[in-house]
């Protein structure tokens, strides 16, 4: 048999500690599966002392995770930090430099970083390996990096953080606010105590960016992003939605456009029928739409200790396997140095069907005006309807518009305009609407 596969885990959190639970755990099964032992041989955290609900102690301790990186006593850097910077970024740097496998599930340090983390793994003939980094468990870098092989991918767009997903699925079903949801949602450790990075779409908008490289072949982009998060969806606008047969998910969109690439991460109206309008509560889904498979969906779970340790360990075994010496394929699919400069489609030219919810003054003459406004900016609707709006607020309106196709420049002329038009006794809501099988 081959010699033991020797892993240093770098960080002991609930992925670290995860993945040194399940190598013990599995060592057998994996034994049989790689044709040698997977060992591993060393760690690295900031407390020591702190009980990490596993025996530990036949593996190195180090303080520093650099010097981990850079021993000799390690076939594979296992980097479960976190963070874009500092300790993360430098180790998994020196262990690539220094020759040695990397695995890693930094999205955040991939979507900044990822391209020069690349190029120093190809050139050091490494392989650099992160499926735990987009939607946890599900194996989606591996889908698109080699079961695709030759597909041109259209679009690819997803469900890709749990915590909004889990916001919205309440939401819907218990009739309750997104502030009294996200409470919950904190009280039981589905959301953070600052909850912004997931809620405004930034952890979505790192996600995303990997996949728009791995699906166009583009240099990653993490910062030309159009974002909105679902901090001001209500029950309005989930109960609509319902009526007209939507549900409202937060996606991540990457689509080729004529103009460019859109990256783009809002909530989104989807067909209630539509597959990924099933996908509820913490699941993730990833929806990869290419020439010759047509439109291919993933779904399962995108976080936690045990899911996302599935794919760290998919990513060591695919190490295990590799043959010394054997050239490995690209990061991201094609090699680093060839990955072309992203061309960004403005967001002014997206072209889809939008959702517009309207409370206005309850007067004669503010209907024809908000359909005026509408031509004029060339908008067919798909829908209007009115309700009045009871209680205290009986002076006003909600209108509700749905838009065949056009474009988000036509959609913010014309609600710029009836703003303008001074009819309006609160925010005017758009949800932009997405095509989804
Ligand atoms: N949690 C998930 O469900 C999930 C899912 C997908 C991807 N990820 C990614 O996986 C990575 C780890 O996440 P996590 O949730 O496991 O984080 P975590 O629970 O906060 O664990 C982080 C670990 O890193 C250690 N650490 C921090 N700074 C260090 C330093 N300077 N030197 C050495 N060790 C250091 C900590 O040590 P101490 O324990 O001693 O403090 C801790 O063990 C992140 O990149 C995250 O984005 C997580």
């Amino acid at each position: 048999m081959a010699e033991a596969l020797r892993v240093g885990i770098a960080g002991l959190g609930t992925v670290g500690a995860s993945v040194a639970r399940v190598l013990r755990d599995k060592a057998a099964e994996l034994t049989r599966q790689c044709g040698r032992d997977i060992i591993v041989s060393a760690v690295s955290a900031r407390d020591r002392k702190r009980d990490r609900g596993i025996d530990l102690s036949a593996a190195k301790w180090f303080d520093d995770p650099m010097e981990m990186a850079q021993t000799g006593e390690i076939d594979v850097f296992v980097e479960l930090i976190g963070g874009d910077e500092g300790s993360a970024r430098a180790s998994v740097k020196a262990a690539l430099e220094a020759g040695r496998h990397v695995v890693t599930a930094n999205k955040a340090l991939l979507a900044k970083h990822g391209v020069a983390l690349a190029e120093i793994a190809e050139k050091k003939g490494v392989l650099l390996n992160y499926e735990a980094a987009v939607a946890g468990g599900i194996p989606v870098i591996k889908t698109m990096r080699e079961a695709m092989a030759g597909n041109s991918v259209n679009r690819v767009f997803g469900i890709l953080n749990g915590t909004c997903n889990y916001i919205l699925t309440r939401m819907e079903a218990e009739g309750v606010s997104f502030d009294v949801v996200l409470k919950d949602a904190q009280r039981l450790g589905y959301a953070e105590a600052d909850p912004t990075f997931d809620i405004e779409g930034h952890d979505t908008a790192h996600k995303l960016s990997i996949l728009t490289s791995l699906a166009f072949g583009t240099k990653i982009a993490a910062n030309d992003i159009y974002m909105e998060g679902i901090s001001n969806i209500t029950q309005a606008d989930i109960r609509a939605a319902g009526d007209l047969g939507y549900r409202i998910k937060l996606l991540g969109v990457a689509q080729r456009t004529e103009s460019g690439i859109e990256q783009r991460v809002h909530p989104t109206m989807v067909p209630t029928a539509s597959v990924i309008a099933q996908v509820h509560g913490v699941t993730n889904a990833v929806a990869i739409e290419t020439d010759i498979l047509g439109e291919l969906l993933l779904s399962g779970p995108g976080a936690g200790g045990n899911a996302t340790a599935s794919a760290v360990i998919g990513d060591i075994a695919d190490i295990a396997k590799s043959r010394p010496g054997f050239q490995h394929g690209p990061v991201f699919g094609r090699p680093a140095k060839e990955l072309k400069a992203y061309k960004k489609a403005q967001m002014r030219s997206h072209a889809g069907g939008y959702f517009i919810r309207l409370t206005v003054h309850d007067r004669i003459g503010v209907f024809a005006a908000i359909a005026k406004r509408m031509a004029d900016n060339d908008i067919s609707l798909e829908s209007i309807v009115q309700h009045a709006v009871s209680g205290e607020a009986a002076a006003q309106k909600t209108v509700i518009l749905v838009t065949h196709e056009t474009t988000e420049a036509a959609v913010r002329k014309a609600v710029d305009g009836i703003t303008k038009d001074g009819h309006l006794t609160d925010k005017p809501q758009v949800i932009r609407i997405e095509r989804a099988g």
